[in-house]
């Protein structure tokens, strides 16, 4: 089958969450099953083409009259990047600079879904169905009605779109309404128009053909009032078609067997290097290198979302014991400068790496004892499950993916992690400590990490479960 996928980010070419981890991964698992799979996104100003070996493309890509140059990087699922010098080219930031977001953001991704849509018919392709992901490609299924209705190479073709984060809906004030080409028709309640705002979020939802979220739970938390951030009537009108299908990991570039980002490799069965990856990773960050000592992790964007409050909250109390806290991170400021004034006062015992940092993250994965992820709410999460998969044990609020995904250890033989429930810096310290306990306990350790990194978390179920759902919207 035919699939057009348009993500605003793409691994490992641009990456801000994981939504890049998943549209650099989950095309490349359909393109392995026999589909073909085609992938568009922006050529960011980060993306330097040659460094990236893309291509320039020959064609005759029009946007609202306006002809589009297009790079292509080939491979099983060839990504395609729409340039535009002024909306993506000369932009540091893939949404924003310096806490604040592009003003013209609702211009930038109306052109990306635009160009999207333009380029099947450019290029000659016949897809059967669009995978829009996120607010970002919002308008696509409304565009494909309105502007592609007689476009052969689109004829049939059906809309799916999934969200990875409720939270970011793509608002913007209505008057941009007629600078993006939409009519004033779609402002209203059935269709775009939300508390007076236009919301690209909101368009896809009420126009897509069928809906999916990241993991089953957050499938269901949405529904309700307390986790569908105002969209959970629609969510709940249209919930026939709105599928939880979890996320999967790329075990190629997580691999803790061979990962380039790591000083050294461990198995299952072999897990020397992981003592020599933490050894490494105190070193790296300024940490004494003592091996007894349990190494806590966080990688993270610093946002409310990821329930950095609470870790701020129970910090002191944690470092009551003899511990070490490693976090790499970046976001909020308030939390940036609260983890730096952390690592200042107690270097002993906490690193702070604040930016963007890919190397780092893996090895954090690697060389951590324990992983924390008290996340308000989670869509699906991944570092979770790159945590489990090196051995490092994650201690999670069990709400969203991470309910999904890590089981809670039973005290003898079960589970593979550490749950929560409670949103508080107390339940967070509660499960931390339950933990540091059975890091002492050497055997029910060895057994936790075991569990995890047996655990399989590869695209390939989720990848049949797109699958089957494409085939049932264009059979
Ligand atoms: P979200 O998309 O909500 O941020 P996920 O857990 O799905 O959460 O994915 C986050 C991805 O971004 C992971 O691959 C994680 O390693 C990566 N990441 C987050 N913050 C950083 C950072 N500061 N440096 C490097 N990688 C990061
Ligand atoms: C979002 C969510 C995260 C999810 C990711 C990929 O950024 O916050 O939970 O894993 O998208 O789907």
């Amino acid at each position: 089958m035919q699939i057009l996928f348009v993500a605003s980010e793409v691994g490992p070419w641009s990456k801000t969450g994981g939504l890049g981890d998943v549209a650099g991964a989950l095309p490349r698992a359909l393109a392995e099953r026999g589909n073909e799979v085609v992938v568009v996104t922006p050529r960011h100003g980060s993306i330097d083409p040659r460094a990236a070996g893309l291509q320039p493309v020959r064609t005759a890509l029009h946007v609202r009259g306006e002809p589009v140059a297009l790079w292509v990087k080939r491979g099983p699922a060839p990504v395609y990047f729409v340039e535009h010098p002024h909306l993506f080219g000369s932009r540091r930031g893939l949404y924003g600079d310096g806490g604040r977001d592009h003003p013209d953001n609702a211009e930038r991704f109306a052109f990306l879904t635009r160009a999207a849509l333009a380029l099947p018919g450019a290029l000659g392709l016949r897809p059967r169905i669009l995978h829009l992901n996120d607010w970002q490609c919002g308008l696509g299924p409304w565009l494909l009605r309105h502007e592609h209705a007689r476009d052969p190479a689109l004829a049939g073709a059906r809309t799916v779109f999934t969200i990875h984060n409720l939270a970011y809906q793509g608002l913007f004030p209505k008057q941009v309404l007629p600078a993006l080409g939409l009519p004033w028709e779609v402002f209203r309640y059935e269709a775009m128009e939300f508390f007076d705002q236009l919301s690209f979020m909101k368009a896809g939802l009420a126009f897509a053909d069928a809906l999916t979220t990241v993991s089953p739970t957050y499938a269901r938390e949405i529904l309700t009032p307390e986790g569908g951030a105002s969209l959970d009537a629609l969510l709940r009108h249209r919930a026939r078609d709105l599928h939880g299908i979890l996320n999967g990991i790329d075990v190629h570039a997580w691999d803790p067997a061979r990962d380039p980002h790591l000083p050294a490799h461990f198995t299952p069965g072999e897990l020397a290097g992981k003592a020599a990856c933490k050894a490494a990773l105190q070193r790296e960050v300024g940490l004494p290198a003592r091996p007894d000592v349990p190494l806590v992790g966080l990688v993270t964007r610093l946002a409310e979302q990821k329930g950095i409050d609470l870790v701020a909250a129970a910090l002191p109390a944690l470092l009551a014991r003899d511990v070490q806290v490693v976090l790499l991170g970046s976001g909020d400021a308030a939390y940036e400068e609260a983890f730096a004034r952390a690592a200042r006062e107690r270097p002993d015992r906490v690193a702070a790496r604040i930016g963007f940092d890919e190397g780092l993250a893996h090895r954090i994965e690697a060389g951590a004892d324990l992983f924390l992820m008290p996340s308000r709410f989670e869509p699906c999460g991944l570092n979770q499950m790159y945590s489990l998969r090196y051995g490092t044990v994650p201690v999670v609020r069990a709400v969203g993916g991470l309910a999904d995904t890590v089981e809670d250890f039973d005290g003898f033989t079960r589970g593979t992690g550490f749950r929560f429930s409670e949103y508080t810096p107390q339940a967070l310290l509660t499960a931390t400590r339950r933990a540091l306990d059975v890091f002492r306990d050497r055997r029910a350790w060895r057994g936790l990490v075991e569990r995890g990194m047996a655990e399989d978390n590869s695209w390939e179920r989720s990848a049949a479960r797109y699958e089957a759902l494409y085939r049932t919207l264009a059979p």
